[in-house]
């Protein structure tokens, strides 16, 4: 079972605003560390999930966000690869949500 937790910077602070937030600003990061714990108990640290929303138009195909994910040897994964393969599911969320998909509502807190 995979466990996750979100957080977000300063700029991003509307994230906890869920569906409501509307936009992110450039410069909002959202993060998402994970870690994983097998039926017999054992607990693995996952991959560390970021997203950075870079200045209007710089990248279209993703609606201006950069995204990364640091593995827990420390290597670091964004090539061009890698931002579809995120993008891909994130834009499920659509432009309304800006392609951030949300806690489901039964694990989220009040900011
Ligand atoms: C198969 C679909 C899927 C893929 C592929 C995917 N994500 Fe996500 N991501 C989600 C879902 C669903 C959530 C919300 C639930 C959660 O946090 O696990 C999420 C949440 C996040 C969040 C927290 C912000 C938010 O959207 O609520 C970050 C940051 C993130 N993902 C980064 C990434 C990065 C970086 C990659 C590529 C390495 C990636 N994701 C690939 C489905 C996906």
């Amino acid at each position: 079972m995979r466990y996750v937790n979100n957080y977000a910077n300063a700029k991003a602070q509307d994230y906890g605003l869920y569906e409501e937030g509307g936009p992110m600003p450039v410069g909002a990061i959202a993060a998402k560390e994970s870690f994983v714990v097998s039926p017999n108990g054992k607990i693995g640290v996952g991959p560390l999930f970021l997203m950075a929303k870079q200045a209007a138009g710089s990248s279209p195909d993703t609606g201006d966000w950069y995204y990364t994910m640091i593995l827990p040897n420390g290597a670091v994964q964004d090539a061009a690869n890698i931002q579809k393969f995120c993008n891909d599911c994130h834009t499920i969320a659509g432009e309304d949500d800006d392609n951030l998909m949300f806690l489901p509502d039964e694990y989220r807190v009040s900011p």
